[in-house]
């Protein structure tokens, strides 16, 4: 599977019907969501991809060069490689769901693949693009790690990510999530770090969608605030809007049973669809 840049798809529940793909964020893999998928109802058979050179799969550079794209990091790559790794593994059409990072690529798979998406989850995440030094600060960890050969420069994330009642009441999820960055490698953390920076803002692309979307924010979420979950839930054309109480950034670890019943939902609605 590495050899030859495909990603890696985790079939993480078998089951009938139209399929749950599930995206993870960064700088994570798709180990995030499984109590999410614990929890989801039914017999949604759900899938997990493993974004370029996180998790087990191979490195941006390999993805880009396996589908004949531009090397540059981009998310584009981390799309049409989610697409074309589901197609091998007979997935065609699915509802696709992301938390942050995967939120920007369920927006790059509305875009380049828009047949594929039979409803979008955007999980705490936003359409924008990001400002001038943000971007420059994502580079900046980019060289950092690549530098230092560790991922440190990321590890704030433990505790950045959570929202503030969970830094202080749950502090398991911190010791979680930091051993799941502890497992990444700085190369696919870099090439992560600067395919976000290059990604456009896709507000444009949601709002042109025509399919259900599930917008999910946690209440305390920091990073991708509920302000901007309100704009994109407004922006799409069929939207239900999920805002789950005093969890932040990672509402997929946080608080799963509203994430979970938020995506059953979605998955029910593109069925019929
Ligand atoms: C994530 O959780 O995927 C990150 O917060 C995404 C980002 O850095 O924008």
């Amino acid at each position: 599977m590495h050899a030859d840049g495909t990603l890696v798809v985790h079939q993480m529940r078998p089951g009938t019907g139209l399929p749950l793909v599930l995206l993870h964020g960064f700088p994570l893999d798709t180990r995030m969501w499984r109590d999410v998928v614990d929890l989801i109802p039914g017999q949604t058979p759900v899938y997990g991809v493993d974004l370029p050179g996180l998790g087990e799969s191979p490195t941006g550079d390999d993805v880009a060069q396996t589908l004949g794209l531009p090397a540059e990091p981009s998310l584009d790559v981390s799309a049409d490689g989610v697409a074309a790794a589901l197609a091998l593994a007979g997935v065609e059409r699915a509802v696709v769901a992301g938390l942050s990072m995967g939120g920007y690529v369920v927006l790059a798979l509305l875009e380049r693949h828009p047949d594929l998406v039979a409803g979008a989850g955007l999980v705490d995440t936003k359409a924008g693009a990001d400002p001038e030094e943000a971007r420059a600060n994502r580079l900046r960890v980019a060289e950092q790690v690549l530098r230092e050969e560790k991922v440190d420069a990321v590890l704030g994330m433990r505790t950045s990510t959570l929202g503030r009642t969970n830094r202080v009441t749950r502090p398991d999820l911190a010791d979680r999530i930091e051993r799941w960055i502890r497992d990444q490698g700085p190369a696919g953390i870099a090439w992560s770090q600067r395919a976000m920076a290059a990604r456009p803002d896709r507000t444009e692309v949601l709002g042109a969608y025509a399919g259900p979307v599930a917008v999910v924010v946690g209440d305390e979420d920091e990073l991708s605030p509920l302000e901007v979950a309100r704009q994109m839930s407004e922006t799409a054309q069929d939207s239900r809007l999920t805002v789950v109480p005093r969890a932040g950034h990672m509402t997929a670890i946080e608080a799963p049973e509203p994430v979970a019943s938020a995506l059953a939902r979605l998955v029910a609605v593109s069925d019929t669809a």
